[in-house]
């Protein structure tokens, strides 16, 4: 195992959490329908909750949280840039169209912030013990949520399009009703899509 990479992936983690908690943050301000508005409320708190747990995790490594890192700064970027799109879309005057904004906003966040958690549950199972078991705790903690955060905000952005568009919509979406938590699972939901409207 690559120790420095391994730091990298932590820092990268946690201000993809930090980021995270800006961007929901907004959406929620954005969201029109209250299902939605729920969803994304639930997820800041769980956001907020990945933080403390990454600054636990980079702290009993004996690292820094504060440690500036030129990947970490690219993911601070990035999660800005999100955050600015959100804020365009929302000063614009049309909420539909921001909260749609805010939806792809987030799944585009969410990408990263689940494929850190996937990378960090394949370090836990090779890295030495002390390590492996403080990355192992956080993941289980961590995991399940990542995995509605991204799939369920997926169907949204899809369903909310669809509305939009003037075509039949499910809301909220089979992601979300069938409590879909893996790739496949997302891919037999948007599958079922027909037979639930
Ligand atoms: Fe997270
Ligand atoms: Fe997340």
């Amino acid at each position: 195992m690559k120790e420095e990479q391994l730091n990298e992936l932590l820092y990268q983690a946690l201000e993809t959490e930090l980021g995270g908690v800006q961007i929901y943050e907004a959406a929620v301000r954005c969201a029109i329908n209250e299902e939605l508005k729920e969803e994304w409320e639930k997820y800041l708190e769980q956001t907020r909750n990945h933080v403390e747990i990454m600054q636990n995790v980079i702290t009993e490594l004996g690292l820094d949280p504060e440690t500036e890192t030129p990947g970490r700064k690219v993911v601070r970027h990035i999660g800005e840039s999100l955050l600015q799109a959100i804020e365009m879309a929302r000063t614009a005057g049309e909420p539909e169209a921001a909260q749609v904004v805010a939806a792809e906003a987030i799944v585009l966040a969410e990408n990263k912030d689940h494929l850190n958690w996937h990378l960090i549950g394949e370090v836990a199972g090779k890295a030495k013990s002390k390590v492996a078991e403080l990355l192992k705790e956080a993941h289980e903690k961590v995991e399940d949520e990542e995995d509605e955060h991204l799939y369920h905000t997926m169907g949204w952005a899809r369903e909310l399009w669809m509305e939009s568009l003037g075509m039949k919509a499910v809301l909220p979406p089979p992601e979300e009703v069938k409590d879909v938590k893996t790739a496949i699972g997302a891919a037999r939901a948007q599958n079922a899509r027909s037979k639930m409207m």
